[in-house]
């Protein structure tokens, strides 16, 4: 090494808030969804479910004086090699304008201090663990799928994942095929996860909102469930997507005696409204 490279920074520089971090890849699933990865800085930590700031620098070219940082969920589990992360596209959104054209190469900034409560300390143990994700509240969920703590600590994992359109079902392939194969979780998901998509707004094997799905009684039926409820004693979930699903699928997690936890006081289940602009 250097004398050059071993020189301490300036003393009246203030250490960057972000890292810069490399794309490796994107992909678009739709006009509004797309999914990318950027490298993971060693220093890194974070559990599975949680979320971090992650933007883009100021154009100083154009004037911009600040950079654009938005909450995303991690979409990988805790001890990927890559940060992956599903987005919107919101065409005049401040950040999802500009992130939707980023290219393998291209450079992101990520917060140094991700955080969260989607993630399983903070849930009691049980033995069902649901996870329901509305358009890319599926994110967090794609994490703690992938992490195999979620089957050591739960006999049952339902990855429930609400949209408009089929086209929206983004990662379907992974919950139905790929997860399978992967060397760490294969054979837990195979015996143990169970994937629950369901559409809206057109035709689809299954349709209807969660809360429908959960009032009638036909997710409890659909999961080999022995009663058409929660048991709170056994069951877990966890939220992510649009406020107005959050609130009103909580208050039925709520009417069937599940209490909210949170990191500091872990409970039943637990709730993250998804990033969207
Ligand atoms: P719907 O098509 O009936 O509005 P969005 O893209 O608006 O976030 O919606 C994603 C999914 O969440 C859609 O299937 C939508 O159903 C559903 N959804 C929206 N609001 C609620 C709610 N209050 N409770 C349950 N599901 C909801």
């Amino acid at each position: 090494m250097t004398a050059t490279a071993l020189s301490p920074a300036p003393k009246d520089a203030a250490p960057s808030p972000h890292h810069l971090e490399t794309v490796l890849w994107v992909k678009h699933w739709t006009d509004r969804l797309f999914s990318f990865a950027i490298t993971r800085p060693p220093s890194f930590r974070f559990r599975s479910g949680e979320f971090v700031m992650i933007g883009l620098p100021a154009r100083e070219e154009l004037g911009e004086k600040k950079a654009i940082l938005r909450a995303y969920s991690i979409a990988s589990p805790s001890f990927a090699e890559e940060l992956e992360f599903f987005s919107i596209k919101v065409p005049d959104g401040p950040l999802t304008s500009r992130l939707q054209l980023i290219q393998a190469g291209d450079q992101i900034l990520l917060g140094k201090k991700p955080t969260g409560t989607l993630v399983l300390d903070a849930v009691r143990p049980g033995k069902r663990l649901f996870l329901f994700g509305t358009g890319t509240g599926l994110a967090p969920f794609l994490s703690v799928a992938r992490d195999p703590d979620a089957y050591a600590r739960f006999e049952q994992v339902i990855v429930a994942h609400g949209v408009r359109e089929v086209k929206e079902l983004a990662y379907r392939e992974l919950f139905t095929a790929e997860i399978h194969d992967d060397p760490l979780v294969g054979d837990e998901a195979k015996a143990q996860l169970a994937y629950y998509p369901t559409v809206t707004r057109e035709p689809f094997e299954r349709q209807g909102r969660f809360t429908d799905l959960i009032a009638t009684g036909q997710l409890f039926r659909e999961v080999g469930s022995p009663f058409e409820r929660f048991d709170p004693e056994t069951d877990r979930a966890m939220l992510c997507g649009s406020m107005a699903m959050i609130k009103d699928t909580a208050a039925l997690l709520e009417a069937h005696g599940l209490k909210e936890g949170s990191n500091a006081e872990p409970g039943d289940f637990v709730i993250e409204r998804a990033f969207v602009g």
